[in-house]
């Protein structure tokens, strides 16, 4: 049974048409008193309410935002602070944005996306020996981080416990939801880690490369895009989870 979704917003419920906006949201109506949703985003939970508003798509039980630095349950305007306890370990930020400064090619993002546990950079084309280097700069600080990639451009550095996946996990231990009862949908790096905790998922077909050519497993790749294809994902894993179906889980 579906208990949980955990979905990720740009590119992956929007960026397509409308109808398929509109199409998902009512999937969800009809499922609400016993589904629980959650958006997990980059940005930060203010610009997420935002947009939500702006496209009034369906109301969230939580908000996982700067790609899983800070969750809001419900309506809170505070950050929940069990999880910002969680996550604030081995984290000078001061220290670790001097060692990226010193280390160059890096270009800090604007002001307004950065938070105390979230430090953003426009990176462009870097391979993975630049990021191994990187972070072997960074904990020769004593901090360590989570070092998150997506787009071949936008490098997210987080507090090691922090990522999308990790907040989704969080979340569901609290509220006792076992993994084979979470869908997770993204289409970029920045969702990778929300594969990696047994969840089931859900890639859009127009998922960045990273996504659409990691191996991941129990993952569904949809042929369509964006919220049509969430919407096709859920459809499917749903029909898996009927007795006598034979279209089953993988
Ligand atoms: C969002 C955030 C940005 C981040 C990107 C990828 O665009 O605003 O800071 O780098 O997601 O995680
Ligand atoms: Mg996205």
């Amino acid at each position: 049974m579906i208990r949980l979704v955990v979905t990720d917003i740009d590119g992956t419920i929007l960026g397509g048409e409308s109808a398929g906006i509109r199409a998902w949201s009512a999937w969800v109506a009809q499922r609400r008193a016993s589904l629980r949703l959650v958006y997990a985003s980059g940005r930060l939970v203010g610009s997420v309410r935002a947009t939500l508003l702006a496209h009034q798509l369906p109301e969230p039980d939580a908000v996982i935002g700067g790609v899983g630095s800070e969750i809001h349950l419900a309506h809170d305007a505070e950050p929940w602070p069990q999880w910002t306890a969680h996550i604030d370990r081995d984290w000078d930020r001061n220290a670790i944005q001097s060692a990226v400064d010193a280390f160059g090619t890096a270009e800090p993002q604007p002001a307004e996306v950065q938070s105390a546990f979230k430090l953003s950079y426009f990176a462009r084309d870097v391979d993975d020996q630049w990021r191994a280097t990187l972070r072997s700069r960074i904990e020769a600080t004593g901090s360590v981080v989570s070092l998150i990639y997506s787009s071949n451009r936008d490098l997210d550095l987080l507090p090691a416990r922090a990522d999308k996946g990790q907040a989704a996990a969080f979340l569901a231990a609290h509220w006792g939801i076992a993994a084979d009862e979470v869908i997770v949908a993204g289409d970029s790096g920045n969702d990778l880690p929300m594969f990696e905790h047994g969840f089931r998922g859900i890639v859009v077909s127009n998922a960045q490369p990273e996504l659409a050519r990691a191996s991941l497993t129990n993952v569904y790749r949809a042929a369509r895009s964006c919220a049509a294809g969430v919407l096709e994902g859920l459809v499917h894993w749903e029909k898996a989870d009927q007795p006598n179906s034979t279209d089953a889980a993988t």
